[in-house]
């Protein structure tokens, strides 16, 4: 059977295209939405990720600002940034991209971010909710994989679903989401991590597999079920002197070996990735809806 490639461009158009009328609306009452960006240090890969972002804003009609921070920025300007930003109303979301440089407290800015601003959807009161079940804001990649899901009718019921990789970006909420008892979740789901000594022993079980480890090429064919959905998360860095940057992205998944094995499967780059943005601007778009409706009944 051949793969089908599950097109993450194809997906994230779609979302895009729903949200503009969405805009719109809060234009017609007087609201552009807003996303506030921050960054600290230079990290190439989270300049990538936050130019990335800028761009997506500036293509949909949302408003954007981008905040640029030297590396060795201390923690109390940080909290300060972050306290002028939870009050400034040109802004519904207030994204600051990780990883911090290692003498900042992550959780300490991520808990220091209004709930209703936080359109990453990483603070505790945030991940808290999602776990019980109520409304919030949903981490963008796990969010962004339910979509490709849902776009795609993969039934994911009484399945199930092995994910690989235990961050509190995308492992953790990944899981949290696709056992709740909703449709396009209601699975059945192992999580395997470094501390799981045989991780083929469940990878290859599963009917969906879902790898967010950051480990290049990690999951070769004899790790896949036939037939087997094959989400890929990862993306890597790896050199390569005949790339004009000197690297090129490759997923954690070895896509042409183990393709010819799955029903389905996301490419990297062009799968997962450009839903997180997509999800970014649906997560925007959700927070200046309801700061407009929160406005009218106060
Ligand atoms: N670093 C990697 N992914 C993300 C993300 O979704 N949001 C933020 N803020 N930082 C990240």
């Amino acid at each position: 059977m051949e793969a089908k490639i599950l097109s993450g461009k194809e997906v994230a158009d779609s979302v895009l295209e729903g949200l503009k009328g969405r805009i719109a609306r809060c234009k017609e009452q007087g609201v552009t939405p807003g996303l506030a960006v921050v960054l600290v240090g230079d990290d190439p890969a989270s300049q990538v990720y936050v130019r990335n972002k800028s761009l997506a804003c500036e293509s949909l009609g949302i408003l954007s600002e981008t905040i640029l921070l030297p590396a060795d920025t201390d923690q109390e300007t940080l909290n300060a940034l972050v306290d002028a930003l939870n009050t400034d109303t040109r802004f519904h979301g207030v994204l600051v991209q990780m990883p911090l440089p290692k003498h900042l407290n992550e959780l300490e800015v991520i808990r220091r971010i209004l709930p209703e601003k936080d359109v990453d959807g990483f603070h505790p009161e945030n991940i808290g909710r999602l776990i019980i079940g109520e409304n919030t804001f949903l981490p963008c990649t796990p969010a962004g994989v339910m979509e490709m899901l849902r776009y795609y009718n993969i039934e994911t019921s009484g399945k199930h679903v092995v994910v690989v990789g235990r961050s509190n970006i995308v492992g953790k909420p990944m899981v949290n989401l696709m056992y709740q008892r909703l449709p396009g979740a209601n699975a059945t789901v192992t999580v395997c991590h470094t501390g799981t000594p045989d991780i083929r022993a469940f990878t290859e079980k599963a009917d969906i597999l879902i790898v967010a480890a950051g480990v290049p090429g990690m999951i070769g064919e004899d790790m896949v079920k036939e037939g087997a959905i094959v989400i890929d998360v990862g993306v890597n860095r790896v050199e390569d002197p005949a790339r004009k940057k000197g690297f090129r992205l490759t997923g954690d998944v070895d896509f042409e070996k183990v393709k010819g094995k799955t029903s389905a499967i996301t490419p990297v780059p062009g799968g997962v990735g450009l839903m997180t943005i997509a999800m970014l601007m649906q997560n925007t778009v959700k927070a200046a809806e309801e700061q407009l409706n929160r406005k009218k009944w106060q």
